[in-house]
């Protein structure tokens, strides 16, 4: 896996957001264990609950393309801080792979990498 390239296309990808309210530009690029690679970036909206993080646009375009199998996730975004992935996308991420490799870059040289049940221990399950 070239985690660089990832970084690449998750910047590329953060360029085409529509964040005219936060000014923050997220890209998300999710490389399935098959090798495709889906891109997603925030689209927000006037009315501020119905705009979508770009991890979740990159995830359900792969979903409903019929992957569910993931190696890793970079997610991009400038700024002071890294672009850790909001509770509602890490929970969202846990849904399918759990090995996944979080890859989160505030530059393409300045990353970290995590595992989902570092970003979200206790995980979720619904069951009856
Ligand atoms: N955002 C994401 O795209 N992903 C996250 O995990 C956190 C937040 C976006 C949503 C909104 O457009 C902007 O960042 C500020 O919250």
């Amino acid at each position: 896996m070239d985690i660089k390239k990832l970084i690449k296309t998750a910047k590329e990808a953060s360029a085409r957001s529509y964040s005219p309210y936060s000014k923050y530009k997220v890209g998300a690029a999710l490389l399935t264990k098959d090798g495709t690679i889906y891109t997603g970036t925030n689209i927000e909206n006037a009315s501020f609950p119905a705009g979508m993080c770009a991890e979740r646009i990159a995830l359900f375009d792969a979903i409903k393309n019929g992957d569910t199998q993931f190696e890793a996730l970079a997610i991009y975004a400038e700024g002071y801080n890294f672009p850790f992935p909001c509770g509602i996308c890490r929970q969202v991420i846990s849904e399918f792979t759990r090995d996944i490799k979080i890859i989160i870059a505030k530059s393409e040289d300045e990353y970290v990498v995590k595992n989902i049940s570092e970003l979200l221990p206790d995980i979720f399950e619904f069951s009856v």
